[in-house]
């Protein structure tokens, strides 16, 4: 009889999608959930009648503004009292309670009754969501798993996240820091032969880190992290909402930052706005009966929108030079996650970098859960990869 299938997978685990990678036959590959996408937005809602994970929790937000969840990695290992949770609750529709040393719990009402659930079971609900997406294209159970948590993450939120490993029903084989598996899926399809100095920069929903890291033939070494996990997409979609709840409130004598549903309708239009202006030199997006019968029309030109936000892209970049000093040493620039498509990132950096402009040989969306699937494959004992060996700064 053939012996069944064990396989390890690994989870990009996102503040604002999860993707899941396996390796098969020494082949790393992203696993579609079952609408045929390679991501699915970290969202989580609760109706009368149902959960839902994924798309269809992110496509009924607008409606049930109050019962659905995201950005919930945001809070992840955090106290209630902490100043980050305090402004999280301020630009979510959902609500959060707790004591000022105790964990937030978010409030939700689910089928009739109010529940309150840890940040722990929420993101459970998103890892039991990318094991059954690999389960279905596999054919068969899976337990074992790499997931991805940023550099800069502390023990705590480090903690959080292999309990909420552990409440799925998931062996966490280990977590892997964001840019690093972002550099051992870079690593793992060529052979370096000569030492390279690479500078990782991920900048995703929730924050904004490098790591320098050295490859050198199969050997991938963290050499020095620097970031934030409190600066992200995220952030810049709340300056744009609070930018326009004013310029609403001055043009229509109305306060919309009491009303959920329009806070989040406003939220998701501001990101789609920031998405335009990545690539055009201003954008506009129309809101359908954002108060009333009001149809609101956010617009901007990316100087504009350059200048709300430039101070955060200028704070990295201060403290990464103070950090890793000389950084024309590096030969190459990776980046990494959805908000690196933001213009200004890419100038600023590439004059500091002396030209060095960032390589794009790496998926943004799809790198970090490669090399957690990669790193997952070693550690379960896959001997179709190359050997490839992972010395990171933070050993957790
Ligand atoms: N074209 C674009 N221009 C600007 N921002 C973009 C663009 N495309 C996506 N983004 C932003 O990228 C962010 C999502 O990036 P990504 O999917 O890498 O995050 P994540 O991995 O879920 O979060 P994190 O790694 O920070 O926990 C969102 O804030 C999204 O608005
Ligand atoms: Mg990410």
């Amino acid at each position: 009889m053939p012996k069944p299938k064990r396989v390890a997978i690994g989870i990009d685990l996102g503040t604002s999608k999860c993707c899941v990678a396996v390796v098969q036959d020494g082949r790393v590959e992203i696993i579609e959930n079952e609408r045929g996408n390679k991501t699915t937005p970290s969202y989580v809602a609760f109706t009368d009648t149902e959960r839902l994970v994924g798309e269809e929790a992110r496509n009924q937000a607008t409606l049930n503004p109050t019962n659905t969840c995201y950005a919930i990695k945001r809070i992840m290992g955090c106290r209630y009292g902490d100043p980050c949770v305090r402004k999280f609750e301020k630009n979510v529709g959902f609500q959060l309670q707790g004591k000022t040393f105790g964990n937030p719990q978010v409030c939700v009402k689910y089928k009739n009754k109010h529940q309150k659930l840890t940040a722990e079971q929420l993101t459970a609900m998103l890892l039991t969501k990318m094991k059954e997406t690999a389960e279905r294209h596999l054919g068969c159970k899976v337990t074992d798993a790499v997931l991805s948590v940023p550099a800069s993450f502390g023990s705590a939120q480090r903690q959080a996240t292999m309990d909420a490993g552990e409440i799925a029903g998931i062996n966490v084989l280990a977590l892997i820091n964001e840019p690093t598996a972002a550099a051992v899926a870079y690593t793992a399809n060529r052979t370096v032969t000569t030492e390279e100095e690479i500078l990782v920069v991920d900048f995703g929903g929730g924050k904004l880190e490098a790591s320098h890291i050295r490859v050198k033939n199969r050997c991938v070494t963290v050499r020095s992290v620097c970031g934030s996990v409190t600066l992200g997409g995220f952030d810049i979609d709340n300056l744009l909402v609070e930018y326009f709840l004013k310029e609403f409130e001055q043009k229509h004598k109305v306060n919309l930052s009491a009303k959920p549903k329009a806070v989040v309708r406003l939220q998701i239009a501001c990101e789609k706005l920031k998405r335009n202006l990545s690539l055009l030199p201003d954008a506009s997006v129309v809101i359908e009966n954002l108060s009333g019968d009001i149809d609101y029309t956010i617009a901007m030109t990316r100087d504009k929108f350059n200048s709300i936000y430039g101070n955060i892209i200028d704070y990295f970049l201060a403290a990464l030079q103070k950090r890793m000093p000389a950084m024309e040493r590096f030969a190459r620039v990776l980046f990494v996650g959805g908000s690196t498509r933001l213009p200004l990132l890419e100038e600023r950096l590439t004059k500091i970098c002396k030209g060095n402009s960032p390589a794009k040989c790496v998926n943004a969306d799809e790198a970090v859960a490669c090399g957690a699937a990669v790193q997952a494959a070693l550690l379960a004992g896959d001997n179709s990869l190359q050997e490839l060996e992972v010395n990171d700064v933070v050993p957790y």
